[in-house]
């Protein structure tokens, strides 16, 4: 019998994230645990924890989970896998160990789907290094899953949200589409070129970026998911205190992403994206609709968003481009904080 994942689910990946705004409502009445070895907590909205060992070593901690992205589950478990280790590299951080998160409906779907799903994550993983060694399963539908993943980073190396400065340059690395191309698929109005090249990047590593951003020295990085683009860019700006500026025009989209939204494809994740940025973002006028609707479109397993000091910029650049990253571009900048902290232009 062959699964179609996608059949089960009202919305996958990272558009089933909570939305940004009700998740910080809730997390401004937590308390945050206070410990001097804690390096990084949720206070910049990072990627990850991190945690101070000794002066030579740290743990990055991570975890990310979410349904069905794609219809075949041995695709669906690299996608969860790669999106959850990302979380990792965003951070400077190399990935070491894993535990697998997983909600499968048994008596709904054939123990095989879950079998390849598990094979699907564990192949990704021992691709990025990572040893799964164990996890947990409960009976649950739609199926969910992804990792909890430790890695090593040395205390002083982080890169965080907070790490970018006025006058950086800033880098994505992977297109931006995913939200948009696989929500046409479900409305049967994707080309299938598109669907391959989106799934294509989902299950892409982001360890290549992860290790040019490293022996450039960078300090500021995170990786786009859920809450698309503009979000990641506008909870870096915040915690940098400084305002970004991307040029929307410049930024790399996935095959037909652009027209898809003339056709109406705009998944509902984007307009939540959008009300959570809007009193913090200045639009320039006249910018295009579809543009400014593609930089809400919530990723799953996006590229990294690199802050690079501007003298850096071309070799880095460059160097991402021979790691295979080829749409690797400078899609805005760091400016010192002025009245908002996202300016899209
Ligand atoms: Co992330
Ligand atoms: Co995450």
């Amino acid at each position: 019998m062959t699964v179609d994942l996608l059949k089960l689910v009202e919305y996958g990946g990272c558009s089933a994230k909570i939305p940004a705004k009700q998740l910080e409502e809730i997390l401004k009445f937590l308390p945050l645990p206070s410990d001097p070895n804690i390096l990084v907590d949720i206070d910049t909205h990072d990627d990850a924890g991190v945690y101070r060992i000794n002066d030579e070593l740290a743990l990055v901690l991570t975890t990310d989970f979410f349904p069905p992205v794609c219809s075949d589950p041995y695709e669906f478990g690299q996608i969860a896998a790669a999106n959850s280790i990302s979380d990792v590299y965003a951070m400077g951080g190399d990935p070491v160990l894993a535990l697998n998160i997983v909600m499968f409906p048994a008596k709904g779907l054939p123990l095989s789907a879950y079998a390849d799903m598990l094979k699907g994550g564990f192949d990704k993983a021992t691709e990025a290094g990572v040893r799964i060694i164990g996890g947990h399963t409960i009976d649950d539908t739609p199926p969910k899953y992804g990792l909890a993943v430790v890695g090593f980073v040395h205390p002083e190396r982080i890169a965080t949200n907070a790490g970018a400065h006025p006058g950086d340059k800033l880098i994505l690395t992977k297109p931006v589409g995913t939200g948009i191309i696989m929500a046409a698929q479900r409305m049967g109005i994707a080309a299938e070129p598109d669907i391959e090249e989106a799934k294509r990047l989902m299950k892409l590593l982001n360890k290549s970026g992860a290790e040019v951003m490293k022996k450039y020295n960078i300090r500021g990085a995170t990786d786009i998911t859920g809450f698309g683009l503009a979000g990641h860019a506008l909870k870096m700006a915040r915690a940098s205190k400084v305002s970004i500026n991307l040029e929307l025009g410049c930024v790399p989209l996935i095959g037909k992403a652009y027209s898809l939204v003339d056709e109406g494809c705009i998944p509902g994740a984007s307009f939540r994206n959008l009300e959570y940025c809007e009193n913090e973002i200045s639009l320039a006028p006249g910018l295009d609709y579809n543009l400014k609707m593609l930089a809400f479109d919530a990723q799953t397993s996006g590229g990294l968003l690199i802050s690079v000091p501007e003298e850096k910029t071309e070799a880095l650049l460059s160097d991402l481009h021979s790691a295979g990253l080829e749409s690797a571009t400078v899609v805005g900048e760091a400016l010192a904080m002025d009245s908002k902290h996202l300016h899209l232009s």
